[in-house]
């Protein structure tokens, strides 16, 4: 039986897709078989020690997730442009055959994007396509910072306009220091989308030896069906302030 697909989207490059795809891998792997792809890795020459498997590799340990990079390509640009320089056209019909047969053998296939949800792989298809190919729900991850309700909502215009199902929100990188910025932006999301779960990450050391410790995960709405009996605790926004 083929397990469920979870498709790890973000509102930008380097908002935190690996921080968060290799949280969920850790939080669901003592329970369930999980598999963790970065299906189109650019910006690096041997992705296990310098792409996005390097950090999922340094966070998971002796966990039992089985962890792949599929397309790498060596220029940090969006996928279409870096394999258009590179002469190396992306099969993007190769990777969802692997991305499928992982899915066979797992509970759960976290799958990591680049970039944002519509950067593009091909003249033709782009990362929101690759989503819905494999069926999945998608995890959209955005900063806490000013400017993130614009690119949030954007993204998940986008996903709704292509008829992707958004599993959750996560917010990472909230600061332990937050002001009416963070704390507001969090409750404009909670009283926009009430029913979209939303996840809170702290924003930790991410130090090598440990790069998960310090996430302090934290719930805001209702539970994802992914987490569902993880036992996350829930965020009390505190009442509106008006320091900064
Ligand atoms: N919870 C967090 N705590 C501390 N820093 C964070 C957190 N989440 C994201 N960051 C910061 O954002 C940076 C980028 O995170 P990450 O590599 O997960 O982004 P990404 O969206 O996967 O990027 P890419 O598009 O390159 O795959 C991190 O190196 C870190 O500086
Ligand atoms: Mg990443």
């Amino acid at each position: 039986m083929t397990g469920r697909t979870v498709f790890v989207t973000g509102t930008d490059t380097g908002v935190g897709k690996t921080v968060v795809a290799a949280w969920l891998a850790a939080t669901l792997a003592p329970h369930q078989r999980v598999a963790l792809v970065k299906p189109f890795q650019t910006g690096a020459v041997d992705p296990a020690a310098d792409g996005d498997e390097a950090f999922y590799r340094a966070a998971l340990g002796d966990e039992a997730v089985d962890i792949r990079t599929l397309v790498s390509l060596p220029e940090p640009l969006a996928p279409s442009i870096a394999a258009e320089r590179a002469n190396e056209p992306i099969d993007v019909a190769a990777a969802l055959v692997e991305c499928r047969a992982l899915a066979k053998k797992s509970d759960i296939t976290l799958v990591e994007g680049a970039g944002g949800l519509l950067v593009s792989l091909t003249a033709e298809h782009d990362m929101a396509d690759f989503a819905a190919a494999l069926d999945a729900s998608l995890v959209v991850v955005a900063r806490p910072s000013l400017g993130t309700l614009n690119h949030t909502t954007l993204t998940l215009e986008a996903a709704e306009r292509r008829g992707l199902p958004v599993e959750m929100l996560v917010i990472s990188g909230f600061p332990k220091d937050a002001g009416v910025t963070e704390w507001e932006n969090l409750r404009w999301f909670r009283d926009r989308y009430p029913a979209l779960p939303l996840v809170v990450l702290a924003e930790a050391p991410l130090a090598p030896s440990d790069p998960l410790a310090g996430l302090e995960p934290h719930l805001l709405g209702p539970i994802p069906p992914v987490l569902a009996g993880r036992g996350l605790p829930t965020l009390d926004l505190p009442a509106q302030s008006s320091d900064s």
